[in-house]
Parts: C-alpha cells; sequence; structure tokens
C-alpha cells in the first residue's frame, strides 16, 4: 500500500529544499521526493492520493521537552493523551522528561513508558532519563541501564541539579554513553519561594519574586562544566536575556552546548500576569520585553536552537486555586506550531528557520535520523495548512489537561494532518 503526496510546498530545513514537490511513502518509509508530477507514474490503483495544494508538506516536528504525566499522575495526563495533543499539534516524535511517579531513574520505568506509547502507537516517545536517582541531586543515576532501555538524554528537569560536583560528574559520565544532558538551569536559592518574575510587574502585583540571574548563574555554570568536561549540554526553556547572551559566548568558544526555547518565553511577557491566571504561572517565569526581545534575537541568529514546549499538564485542583498556591506550569503541545508560525508572519524568523527548531535540529540534539524529508527514511510527516484561522478553545483539546492561558486566541496556520512511519495519526 503506497501513499502519494501530491502538489504541496514541501519545506525540508535540513537539505534547504523549499519547493512544490511530491513524496512517496511506501511500507513506513518515504520512497521517493521529487518535483509536483513527477512521481504520478509511480502510484497504481491501491496508491491513496493525499491533495496537497495549498499546504506544507514538512518533516514531522519533535518536541524536545514534553511532561506525560504518566506513571504517577494520569489524571493530569496519560501516554495516550499526551501523544494524541502530540499527534493534534503536528509533532512526530516528543520527549517526555522523568519528573514522574516514580521518577524515570531506572530501566523499569523507561520499559513501562516506551510500551505504552507502542499500546498509543501514535508519536514516538522518547523517554529521558534522570540526572540523578528519584532526582534528589545526590547520586547520580545508572546511565547504562538507561542508555540500554532506550532514553536518550538525561535530565532532572523539573528540579535543579545544586551540587556542582553531580553536575560535572553527569557530564562526564553521560559522554560514555553519548547521552546530552538537558539543565533546568535554576538556582534554588536565588529562586526561593518566587511566583513570577522579579521587575516592575512583580512589585505592583506583590507576587514574590525570580530573578533571571537565578537562570543566568547555572546557565554560566553548567557551560562552564561542559567546556571542562567536553560533555554535551542542553539548556532547557531559556527564559532570560542573559542567558541567551551566554549562550551565545560559549558557542562562540566552541563549547558543545545547545538551547532550547518555549512557545510561551517568546511570545508572552510579565505584564501578561496583572489578571493573575495561574496559567501564566510556569518555571522559569514569563520575563520582561527585554527578555523576549533577546530570546526572539537568539532565535533568529541561531543562538536557539531549538523551540520546545514544556507541556505540562496540571488539573484544576492544582491551578484553580491562588496564585501563590499554584503549580508551575502550561500545556503547549497544541498550540506550539501556531505560536511558532505568529514568528514567521512578524518576519522574525524565515518559515525554513522556524521549521529546522522544530525538526532537523532537536532531532541532531537527539541523534536520531528523523526531523528531514529524504527517500529511505522514515515517513514521518506533517501537513500545515499556514492560512487556516481558528480560535483555541481548550475544551477542545487532545490534552487531558485545560491548563493554557491562550484560550480565545485567534491564530493562522496549524497542522491539519500527521503520518508517522508513513501512518496518519492525525487528521484535522
Ligand atoms: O513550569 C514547569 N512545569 N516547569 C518545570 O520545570 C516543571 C514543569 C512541570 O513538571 O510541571
Ligand atoms: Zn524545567
Amino acid at each position: 500500500m503506497t501513499k502519494l503526496i501530491r502538489g504541496g510546498r514541501v519545506l525540508d530545513p535540513a537539505s534547504g529544499l523549499d519547493d512544490f514537490h511530491d513524496i512517496l511513502i511506501e511500507g513506513g518509509v518515504i520512497r521517493d521526493l521529487g518535483p509536483a508530477g513527477s512521481l504520478d507514474s509511480k502510484a497504481n490503483a491501491s496508491t491513496e492520493i493525499i491533495e496537497a495544494d495549498g499546504l506544507w508538506v514538512v518533516p514531522g516536528l519533535i518536541d524536545l521537552h514534553t511532561h506525560l504525566r504518566e506513571p504517577g499522575e494520569e489524571y493530569k495526563e496519560t501516554i495516550l493523551t499526551g501523544s494524541r495533543a502530540a499527534a493534534a499539534g503536528g509533532f512526530t516524535s516528543i520527549c517526555c522528561m522523568p519528573n514522574t511517579k516514580p521518577v524515570n531513574d531506572n530501566s523499569a520505568v523507561t520499559d513501562f513508558i516506551l510500551r505504552r506509547a507502542a499500546e498509543a502507537d501514535l508519536v514516538r516517545v522518547f523517554p529521558v532519563g534522570a540526572i540523578s536517582q528519584g532526582q534528589k541531586g545526590e547520586v547520580l543515576a545508572e546511565y547504562a541501564e538507561l542508555k540500554e532501555a532506550g532514553v536518550l538524554a538525561i535530565s532532572d528537569d523539573g528540579q535543579a541539579v545544586m551540587n556542582s560536583q553531580l553536575m560535572r560528574r553527569a557530564l562526564e559520565y553521560a559522554q560514555v554513553f553519548d547521552l546530552p544532558v538537558i539543565s533546568h538551569a535554576e538556582d534554588r536559592d536565588l529562586a526561593g519561594d518566587g511566583v513570577m518574575n522579579e521587575g516592575l510587574v512583580s512589585t505592583r502585583l506583590g507576587l514574590r519574586e525570580i530573578p533571571s540571574v537565578a537562570e543566568d548563574v547555572m546557565v554560566f555554570r553548567d557551560c562552564s562544566l561542559a567546556e571542562l568536561t567536553g560533555g554535551r549540554l542542553h539548556i532547557a526553556h531559556l527564559s532570560s536575556a542573559g542567558s541567551v547572551e551566554l549562550i551565545r559566548q560559549f558557542k562562540a568558544r566552541g563549547v558543545k552546548v545547545t538551547a532550547e526555547a518555549t512557545p510561551h518565553h517568546f511570545t508572552l511577557t510579565d505584564e501578561a500576569l496583572e489578571n493573575f491566571d495561574t496559567n501564566l504561572k510556569v518555571n522559569p517565569p514569563i520575563r520582561s520585553s527585554k527578555d523576549l526581545a533577546a530570546i526572539c534575537q537568539g532565535l533568529a541568529d541561531g543562538t536557539i536552537d531549538a523551540i520546545a514546549t514544556d507541556h505540562a499538564p496540571h488539573s484544576s485542583i492544582e491551578k484553580d486555586v491562588e496564585f501563590d498556591y499554584a503549580a508551575f506550569g502550561m500545556i503547549g503541545l497544541e498550540t506550539a506550531l501556531p505560536l511558532t508560525l505568529r514568528l514567521v508572519e512578524q518576519g522574525i524568523l524565515s518559515p525554513l528557520e522556524a521549521l529546522r527548531k522544530l525538526t532537523c535540529n532537536p532531532a541532531s540534539i537527539l541523534g536520531v535520523e528523523l526531523g528531514r524529508l529524504s527517500s529511505g527514511l522514515q515517513a514521518d510527516i506533517t501537513l500545515i495548512d499556514p492560512l487556516r484561522e481558528f480560535t483555541v478553545d481548550v475544551n477542545r483539546f487532545r490534552s487531558k489537561s485545560r491548563n493554557s492561558p491562550f484560550h480565545g486566541w485567534n491564530f493562522k496556520g496549524c497542522a491539519v494532518m500527521g503520518f508517522r512511519d508513513g501512518k496518519v495519526i492525525f487528521r484535522i
């Protein structure tokens, strides 16, 4: 059974291709890719034709930073509901962070996640193992076991690794298994019990603050440790102008560091918290317009390699409470692409640059042969309608959670169809 995606504008950031091309899928892989009309002779009576006129045909999107809440908090999200949300957002692969209950610091949890993901049979789910046992920051987890079980990276995300010696050892030990170390860069003492960005707005609102230097010092520490050890470092969810500049400098020195930014950090400023919407309470916090401008600049000049969601589902139990008591986190899988397309609309990124941060760049950080369109590769493909206008209704999300501040926002452009291994995993 073959499929022919015909008449679309194929955008493949890895090769730079941006042209009207057709794609033939056979046996789950891209069998052929050629100029529009050139593959018609290869279709037969049983070929399923997908008309892609007016659509973008792009590599399936890859999210480096998703929180699926299974095992342990299935009332917020399961691997199945998170996979559905991902597919609906145009993703074909997601990395799931280890801060589940129990923590993914051993092969039993990794195996469980992979089994559940296979049952869901939607997007690829790449488990991220913990840096330290129980994410307690005291003793390293067993990376050989985690690697063997299938993790593609390690991180204590959700918790900062405060012990610099432990972080140094993690960067050394992870190299043996060629695993990138993903840093949730936050000095816990500087962050204290803050709930939002430190600045004029926090003063006005009377909310306890998290200064951006809490991130900057840890970005500096981790980049320095990466330089010392030669380890591969990836900084999660950059939020401050200071850390963008630090990464720019360390990259210029040849240090192996990559970075991601989330759609909420490149879209919103702390002014949005004026109405105390707890969906805007995230860690790291949404910061000032100066920080937002620096993140956009970092995305544009390549300092920031990837766009990642930090999809963090929480239920109304954690969110319908006073700002001080609300959990940190917002969901993002179903709004990431439309928010990224706004950067294209604003002229900050070209379509290829925007897609690069959601496809081949995350793939290369993970070391997987995905995120590009080329014959012989797995047919992970997303179709985007760049002109489709819609209004976000959180009640229609596939995610089990509703904690998005983008309810009611109007967007132009979204995923309309997704294939993983040539199989349709989403259709609008
Ligand atoms: O806002 C956040 N939510 N930041 C994190 O680092 C963790 C995440 C979560 O797990 O809810
Ligand atoms: Zn984090």
